[in-house]
């Protein structure tokens, strides 16, 4: 049983969700987000809940700020769970998607991600126990036009976490990937198209909960969307570019 859990992007969303699903007496949670007043509402809700937490306004993008968290949070009890969570999304506004908004997007979502995961890895494996998450997206199965740097950056870290997890097997430390479809959060209320499968950021929350705590190396969801991107993913780009295009895109 995770007890000791630290979430980045936990002011908002997924994150949050994971806050409170965690959140039980005995438990501790490091919450991080840039928002410290939405960061305070997650950590009322994690204490009516029983647990015990900290907030700390991080930016992912700093890679000391984070080690320095990371090393912190450590030392006041080890951690059994890290969930890369923030991200940040962009449409293209029917466009090319722009240099600076791709290069934002990477910086959150991949760098961002190495900057939580890589000073976790030599505390756990020191102790030879832990789990980390890497939240990615459905989105990494394959380059989507509309969202070329989105679903780029969580390509990147969905193959990062499948590689890291049979690195740090022997070392004692679980990894696992997280592929969410569509989950009703602040960052999908700006979508103005019909998002199939749409489900709450609670019971996504408990979908990971259940599948990290078994283990599971991929934990995708829900079925049908998985299926339908895992199979875009797959299939000749002769085939699926054109439905592709098809698609709505994001604002
Ligand atoms: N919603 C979906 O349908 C969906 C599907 C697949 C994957 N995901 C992934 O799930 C994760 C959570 O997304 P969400 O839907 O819960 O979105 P959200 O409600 O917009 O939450 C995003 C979280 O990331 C944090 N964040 C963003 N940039 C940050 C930065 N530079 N430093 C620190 N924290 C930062 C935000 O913090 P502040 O608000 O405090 O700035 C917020 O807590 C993301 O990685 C997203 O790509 C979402």
């Amino acid at each position: 049983m995770n007890r000791v859990v630290l979430i980045t992007g936990a002011s908002s969303g997924i994150g949050a969700a994971l806050a409170v699903a965690y959140a039980r007496p005995g438990a501790h949670l490091s919450l991080g987000g840039r928002n410290q007043e939405r960061l305070a509402e997650v950590a009322a809700g994690v204490a009516a809940r029983g647990a015990a937490s900290s907030i700390d306004t991080i930016d992912v993008r700093d890679a000391t700020a984070v080690a320095d968290w990371i090393a912190a949070s450590d030392q006041r009890a080890p951690l059994d769970l890290v969930i890369a969570n923030a991200g940040i999304s962009g449409g293209t506004h029917g466009g090319p998607e722009t240099p600076e908004q791709t290069r934002a997007i990477f910086a959150v979502n991949l760098d961002g991600v190495l900057n939580v995961v890589l000073p976790t890895v030599p505390r756990m494996t020191a102790r030879r126990r832990g789990q980390i998450a890497i939240i990615s997206s459905l989105a990494g199965y394959r380059g989507l036009p509309g969202a070329p740097a989105y679903s780029g950056s969580k390509a990147a870290v969905r193959a990062w976490g499948e590689g890291l997890r049979g690195d740090l097997l022997p070392q004692g430390v679980k990894v696992n990937v997280v592929m969410p479809g569509f989950i009703k959060t602040p960052m999908t209320d700006a979508n103005r198209f019909t998002m199939p499968f749409l489900m709450s950021a609670e019971r996504a929350a408990a979908i990971i909960q259940r599948g990290l705590a078994a283990d599971r190396a991929r934990i995708a969801f829900p079925l049908p969307t998985a299926f339908v991107a895992w199979a875009m993913g797959a299939l000749s780009p002769a085939i699926v570019d054109p439905l592709l295009r098809m698609l709505p895109k994001k604002n």
